[in-house]
């Protein structure tokens, strides 16, 4: 293999169709995200048999284009990297097909990627962190702290039991009649709202350790709604944006104090820079994000965040993950096989929840 490395990556995970071509020395060629909103839009969540079929109609226009955007053909390819989980079974599977035909034809190594570990390693694309880091991946299908040790050594500290926490602001968005993502919909409503007139749970704040849960939250927002709108007859304005600002309040509550405990334990292992980075959609969130950056400020560890197009899914960090593989002499999973679940630390309990968007873990 050539010392400049250059790696088609692949992801065909939830519901974005992404190729993406990128250079060892962090270059991002091209990337190139087809997204399916529209297609589930009717349906309240990803349905998996929709997702799976436009991943097959779209892959190979995904892969093309952006070996067009970068002025290149496969044969200016390295080689390939594809998310091989976890994720929903249909889409991993169109994905992993095409790289291993794309491999096949040209001679090309294939690496599967776990799809956490692109999240997990992008902050090393962006920012160059050194290792270890602490990384919290927050999105409408993730939610776990992350020691990063290596490209293939991950620590696990905590992560959701149930509703990742983008799935709970799109579910409160649904039953405020707020537009889908939720995520923003809900930030913006709450610019007007008041935090603190209702009283919204936070979650295993109780409990020791980084575990959280989203899902009684929501159904606490579904029980206020509901009690208003017998009381009353419906919603008003201010209602809704005091909704919105006690649920948002309340996630980000239990986001920081997850947080600080996730940086103690991680603190206890000497890191000569410490720092700690975000990814995922629900990163976009203006409180979660500055709230972020305080508790990091009062701890002494550097916060990054790479850029949102990077933090949601994207296959510019497949390729990444892909490239740190190689440098290690990782061939990434042998022989490749698509896999639903495929948690980044197997020593850590599993994770039982099984959200909207496929397998936790
Ligand atoms: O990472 P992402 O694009 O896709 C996956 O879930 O894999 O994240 C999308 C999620 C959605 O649930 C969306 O509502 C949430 O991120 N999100 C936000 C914001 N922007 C997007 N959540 C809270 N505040 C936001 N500003
Ligand atoms: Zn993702």
């Amino acid at each position: 293999m050539s010392k400049q490395l250059t790696m088609l990556g692949i992801e065909s995970s939830c519901d974005d169709t992404a190729a993406a071509i990128v250079r060892n020395d962090g270059t991002i060629l091209s990337s190139v995200v087809v997204d399916q909103t529209t297609l589930h839009a009717a349906f309240g969540g990803v349905v998996p048999e929709i997702a799976a079929r436009a991943h097959t109609e779209k892959m190979d226009v995904a892969v093309e284009a952006a070996l067009d955007e970068a002025g290149m053909t496969l044969a200016d390819i390295d080689a390939i990297a594809v998310t091989a989980g976890p994720g929903l079974i249909g889409g991993v599977l169109s994905g992993v097909m095409l790289a291993q035909g794309l491999a096949k034809g040209s001679g090309k190594p294939l690496i599967g990627v776990n799809h956490l570990a692109g999240h997990a390693l992008t902050p090393r694309l962006t920012d160059k962190l050194e290792f270890p880091y602490l990384v919290l991946l927050v999105s409408g299908g993730h939610c776990q702290f992350l020691i990063a040790y290596s490209p293939n050594a991950f620590r696990r500290l905590g992560g959701t039991i149930d509703d990742a926490p983008g799935e709970a602001f799109d579910k409160t968005a649904r039953l405020l009649g707020l537009p889908q993502p939720g995520g923003p919909s809900i930030e913006n409503e709450a610019k007007s709202g008041d935090p603190e007139r209702f009283e919204f749970p936070r979650p295993l704040l109780n409990r020791p350790g980084m575990d959280m849960s989203f899902s009684g939250l929501k159904t606490a927002v579904l029980r206020c709604r509901d009690d208003l709108v017998a009381a009353q007859g419906g919603l008003t304005v201010q209602d809704s944006a005091d909704i919105a600002a006690g649920f948002q309040a309340a996630v980000t509550d239990v986001l920081l104090e997850k947080s600080r405990r996730a940086l103690t334990e991680y603190m206890a292992t000497s890191p000569s820079q410490p720092a700690m980075a975000v990814a995922g959609g629900v990163a976009a969130n203006s409180m979660i994000r500055s709230g972020l950056e305080t508790v990091c400020r009062e701890m002494g560890v550097a916060f990054t965040a790479p850029p949102l197009r990077l933090c949601t899914d994207n296959a510019a960090m497949i390729a990444w993950a892909g490239i740190e593989l190689v440098r290690i002499g990782d061939p990434g999973q042998q022989p490749l096989v698509a896999r639903p679940r495929w948690p980044l630390d197997t020593t850590a309990p599993s994770l039982l929840g099984h959200g909207k968007k496929g397998a936790k873990a």
